[in-house]
């Protein structure tokens, strides 16, 4: 990745994207936003202007090492936890439960966001090996330089995304505009209009991937996370090459990680109730709304069985054909 700008040609290359920014923004389909003013379509994809900018610098400047992990998900469907189960699994050996890093560290700390990026672009050649990334860009907006690299990815329920989504927007969105209402909301994501979305077609995006693919893409439910957490422990491992022996069964440090990462530990420790977590250098969040219930099916207090079967039949028809089913949660 490029360091800084400085040489002509960067700078000359920066302009270039500045420039075809500039162009796409005028001519791009555009909506309202839930937390920005506008979020603009392209290649499919709703994104904010910010974080299309972000997406065109990582096609100039993003270079890929065959090592990287990138963990990638659709907004609100367990990125936090998922952050935090592949980095205390990958790590296990460098700490231990009573004195760890996530004991002082929000999960996502621990992974360099890819879709948050501006000029000049990190340098992450000092980054440890392997270096982790995260991204919320659906797999067809990513370089071609990352198909050899690791995936891993959760989706979610869509009736769980849309409330906790819902829910986390109203919270990071301007208190100069009026909250977005559920029914705005509802119509908003039924349409695919959502930050990163249509919601359905990211999920495929990864899913198609990783038919083609399995060595290279893990893909994940939160509803099996919740499930069987030392099941998706012990796949985490594996996938990354480092798969769990029969001594660390018997000592249960599959138990041990999935405790430490489980919402109760987390949401409950002093770093993640207090102060920001900065993504790039473009956006801010303060760390307790990564932290809301944590369970699966919360949609049955908000939405109205009309809407239920709206989404439902959104998905179903979406989903045809794909050999992608979501766990029934209600
Ligand atoms: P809810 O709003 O439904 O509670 P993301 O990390 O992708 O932003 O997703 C946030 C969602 O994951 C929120 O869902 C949050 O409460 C939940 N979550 C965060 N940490 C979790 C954990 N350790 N276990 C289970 N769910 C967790």
């Amino acid at each position: 990745m490029s360091n800084a700008p400085g040489t002509t040609e960067e700078d000359a290359e920066y302009k270039k994207i500045c420039e075809n920014h500039k162009h796409l923004i005028e001519t791009l389909p555009k909506c309202n936003g839930w937390w920005t003013p506008h979020l603009h379509n392209y290649n499919g994809f709703w994104l904010t202007p910010d974080i299309l900018k972000a997406n065109l610098l990582l096609h100039t400047y993003f270079k890929s090492h065959p090592t990287d992990i990138f963990l990638a998900s659709f907004m609100k469907s367990g990125t936090t936890w998922l952050k935090a189960l592949v980095f205390s699994t990958l790590n296990r050996d460098s700490y231990t439960f009573s004195d760890h890093y996530l004991h002082k560290h929000n999960p996502h700390s621990a992974f360099s966001p890819l879709d948050a990026e501006t000029y000049p672009i990190t340098d992450f050649t000092n980054s440890l090996t392997p270096r982790l990334f995260s991204t919320h860009f659906a797999r067809t907006m990513l370089p071609a330089c990352m198909s050899s690299c690791k995936f891993v990815y959760v989706c979610r329920d869509p009736k769980d995304v849309l409330i906790s989504l819902w829910h986390f927007m109203n919270k990071i969105r301007s208190k100069d505009v009026p909250p977005l209402s559920l029914d705005e909301a509802f119509e908003l994501f039924c349409l695919g209009v959502s930050d990163y979305g249509p919601f359905w077609e990211q999920v495929l995006s990864y899913w198609r991937a990783s038919l083609e693919y399995p060595d290279k893409i893990l893909f994940l439910k939160y509803e099996d996370m919740k499930k069987e957490p030392e099941v998706v422990v012990r796949k985490l491992a594996a996938f990354v090459g480092k798969p769990v022996t029969v001594e660390e069964e018997e000592k249960g440090v599959v138990r041990e990680i999935v405790k430490l990462c489980s919402f109760e530990n987390l949401s409950n420790l002093e770093v993640n109730k207090e102060g920001f977590e900065k993504f790039g250098r473009l956006v801010n969040i303060e760390k307790r709304e990564f932290f809301r219930k944590g369970v699966i099916g919360d949609w049955k207090n908000y939405l109205t069985k009309e809407m239920k079967e709206r989404i439902d039949g959104i998905t179903a028809q979406k989903f045809k054909g794909s050999g992608l089913v979501f766990t029934a949660t209600g």
